[in-house]
């Protein structure tokens, strides 16, 4: 059997009698499916346990999902193989924490609340894998490394030091954030894992069947950098936000790795190493994606493919072989060195338009002096 824990917000206001006619309906359903559980009101939140036959439950949350009586739904737990039920005797036994009267009102509230943003920042800084885990009731620190098929992508960001030598920090990490919002929302929409930032550069990985995926993730990265350049004011840094995209395809070890006090949960192996060293390739070829020979291999027809030279990669003995597309947004309108030197032309324009900020910190020191 399986459980599923989960709180949501009210998307309107909900009266009693309609919070009971929810318990009403549920009660009718789950003794039919034979799902047992809780539902608490409490202010303007649910939490409710759900409890029952895998399938059932599963299709029991897919419909409370989709509900527009609530919304910002978070599940808290999802644990399987449970063999004993909790709420045996409840097909939905409703609880209605009324706001007036009940004095345990606020400080469960504030429970749930906090569940739930502890259980947002967790989401924002964990592996989504390590996550799963949580939910469904494993220790992650118990997972066993294994090997598995990838493909790896590395994204990073062209002329980044002149980037970090010109502009002031925060104009950095605003062109920072836009690039790994971009990425990340690609990448998860394709159903890939970001799995770290390096610095300026994003490191990903699909499973390894998903070579169209990852290739479709990274044209649909590479489109809305092209957009956002062309969006941005003249004198905007993200008018030089361009990247360059390696992919490789290979067996890597997928599992914890770190020390006893500091844990990664992340993938090692040559794969991810060629990844990194064919997105360096971009540079040399003047495109901004490129991929290696195995990711090719599992592409389908559609792709108008380019092959590229075979590279030396440095430190490695075999030749990789490697591959473009034919497609105007890998392409870089210019060779490299003429694009770098546009990108540090635009640099100095946005440089002397920030120089202003530098007589602040003057003032700032002053200020700190006394
Ligand atoms: C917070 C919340 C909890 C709910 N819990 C259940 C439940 O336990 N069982 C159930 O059948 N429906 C539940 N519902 C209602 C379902 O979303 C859906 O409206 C209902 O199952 C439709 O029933 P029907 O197919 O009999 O019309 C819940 C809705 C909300 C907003």
């Amino acid at each position: 059997m399986k459980r599923i824990t989960y709180i949501s917000n009210f998307s309107r206001s909900l009266t009693r009698k309609e919070i009971k006619n929810i318990g009403i309906v549920s009660q009718t359903n789950n003794a039919r499916e034979r799902i047992t559980g809780i539902l608490l009101s409490c202010s303007d939140m649910f939490f409710q346990i759900l409890e029952g036959d895998d399938d059932q439950v599963d299709l029991l949350y897919e419909k409370i999902l989709k509900d527009d009586r609530h919304n910002q739904i978070v599940c808290l737990a999802s644990e399987l193989n449970i063999t004993e039920r909790s709420f045996a005797e409840w097909s939905m036994k409703v609880i209605i924490l009324d706001k007036n009267n009940d004095i345990l009102v606020k400080p469960i509230k504030v429970l749930l609340q906090t569940l739930r943003e502890s259980k947002m920042a967790l989401a924002n800084y964990t592996h989504s894998g390590i996550l799963q885990a949580i939910e469904n009731g494993v220790n992650p620190l118990t997972l066993t490394p294994r090997y598995t098929e990838k493909i790896i992508l590395f994204a990073d960001i062209m002329s980044f030091t002149s980037i970090t030598e010109k502009l002031q920090v925060t104009e950095v990490v605003e062109l920072l954030n836009q690039f790994f919002t971009i990425c990340t929302s690609e990448i998860s929409a394709k159903g890939g894992e970001v799995t770290k930032f390096i610095g300026d550069c994003v490191m990903a990985y699909f499973d390894g069947d998903r070579a169209n995926e990852a290739l479709q993730a990274s044209l649909d990265i590479l489109s809305k950098l092209e957009v956002l350049r062309d969006r941005s004011p003249v004198n905007s840094p993200l008018r030089v936000l361009y990247v360059g995209i390696g992919l490789s395809k290979g067996t890597v070890l997928e599992g914890n790795i770190g020390s006893q006090i500091k844990k990664e949960y992340t993938i090692i192996g040559d794969a991810v190493n060629v990844a990194a060293k064919i997105e360096s390739l971009t540079r040399k070829l003047n495109r901004f994606l490129v991929f290696s020979a195995a990711v090719k291999d599992g592409l389908s027809d559609h792709w108008k493919l380019l092959k590229m030279d075979d590279f030396y990669a440095e430190g490695r003995e075999a030749i990789v072989e490697v591959y473009s597309i034919d497609d105007s947004l890998v392409s870089q309108k210019s060779d490299f060195h003429s694009l770098k030197q546009e990108i540090k032309d635009q640099l100095e324009l946005i440089g002397n338009k920030t120089l202003e900020p530098c007589k602040q910190s003057k003032t700032l020191f002053i200020l700190y002096d006394q």
